[in-house]
């Protein structure tokens, strides 16, 4: 067949798994007839499936002629609770739930990877192991991949996110870091509850909670690096029940996005130090409680050249990706192994998590060609 009427037919059989995807999606761990079709649509190419311990996702692998060394390929399979108004012929059957993310483009795009590596075999000096990640949306599929043992033996990883306002056939590379930590915290301010008319026989927690949202604001600007960035949003406040008693405690709960995994381990030490100290001035007592969710997305920097290389050995335009405070869990990865993650164009009228969420599917074997190629090239130059 000819290299033109061989992606004709790649482009035709992309924009198929890409819209059943879509008109079939599910929620984050519940997956089950994603992973049914993804391992049906392997099946068919002949491509090796995997088995590890997972009830969701699907891992496969393409083995070259020649020995070498294992890296991994990423796609997130999962969609979001949000009820679809694009009014698309294929717009989503399951009420409520919605490729909102363009997951299903990540997914038929890495298909179309797995694909071309299988038609190219003899080209690979080393391993690609396909991950059909469960629950990004949730940021647990990595770790929960991680856990499998999925990432044994596995040397880097690479990873793509669509990007709605770069055109098709844009691809945005950075290094360093491209998405945001997110994490969330607690506090209780407890004091002594009493009558409003006589706060000198209480501990008004309501005054040392306004102080402690006020000082925690001090952090970013006096506490971190002016090279470094930081959010620290206080989201709920939370305390009293009427107007005559002042009450016994207030909770605060809020969110922590930074772009430095420094910056992100120094800010909840920081607010700790801040709440009990600030509480304490008053008679009170914090009591500091931290959720980690998502770190920082950190592109391997050795990597950026050959990320950028293969773009434009394909004829596609390089930008400098510009970061997002958006958190991806493809950040678990990069802390176990190097990873780089890239934001691939295609061109929608809305942002990420949008109803109306829409993108080009011209950019599905312009997906599947950069991963393919860039798989080849990284086993080719592995030092
Ligand atoms: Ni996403």
């Amino acid at each position: 067949m000819k290299e033109t009427d061989k992606q004709e037919v790649l482009f035709s059989k992309l924009v198929a798994y890409r819209r059943e995807l879509h008109e079939n999606p599910e929620l984050s761990f519940k997956e089950f007839e994603t992973t049914k079709r993804i391992r049906q649509w392997l099946k068919e190419e002949g491509i090796t499936i995997l088995d590890y311990p997972l009830e969701v996702g699907v891992i496969a692998e393409v083995s070259g002629a020649k020995p070498g060394p294992t890296i991994a390929l990423r796609a997130d399979i999962d969609a979001l609770p949000i009820k679809e108004e694009t009014n698309l012929p294929f717009a989503s059957k399951n009420d409520g739930v919605m490729h909102a993310c363009g997951h299903d483009f990540h997914t038929a795009s890495i298909l179309g990877s797995a694909i071309l590596l299988q038609e190219r075999k003899s080209e690979l000096n080393g391993t690609v192991r396909i991950i059909f990640q469960p629950a990004e949306e949730v940021a647990q599929g990595a770790v929960a991949i991680d856990k499998a043992g999925v990432l044994e033996g596995v040397e880097a990883i690479f990873g793509m996110h669509n990007k709605p306002d770069l055109p098709v056939g844009t691809i945005g590379v950075r290094e360093g870091s491209l998405m945001a930590s997110v994490d969330r915290f607690e506090i209780d301010v407890i004091g002594v509850g009493g009558h409003a008319g006589i706060p000198n026989n209480s501990v008004d927690p309501i005054v040392a909670a306004s102080q402690i949202v006020s000082a925690l604001q001090t952090i970013v600007s006096r506490n971190i690096s002016s090279f470094h960035n930081a959010v620290i949003s206080v989201t709920r406040i939370q305390g009293g029940n009427t107007w005559n008693v002042i009450p016994e405690k207030v909770q605060l709960e809020g969110t922590v996005r930074t772009f430095q995994n420094e910056a992100r381990e120094l800010i909840p030490e920081l607010m700790k130090r801040t709440s009990e100290g600030v509480a304490s001035g008053f008679g009170a007592k914090a009591d500091f409680r931290w959720y980690p969710y998502l770190p920082v997305v950190v592109n391997h920097a050795p990597f950026s050249q050959i990320m950028k290389e293969t773009a434009e050995e394909l004829g596609y335009t390089v930008v400098e990706a510009s970061p997002s405070p958006a958190g991806e869990d493809f950040a678990f990865y990069q802390t176990k192994i190097p990873g780089f993650f890239v934001w691939m164009g295609v061109d929608g009228p809305q942002e990420w998590h949008h109803p109306a969420f829409m993108l080009k599917e011209e950019a599905l074997p312009i997906a599947a060609n950069y991963f393919a190629d860039l798989s080849i090239k990284v086993l080719n130059q592995w030092k």
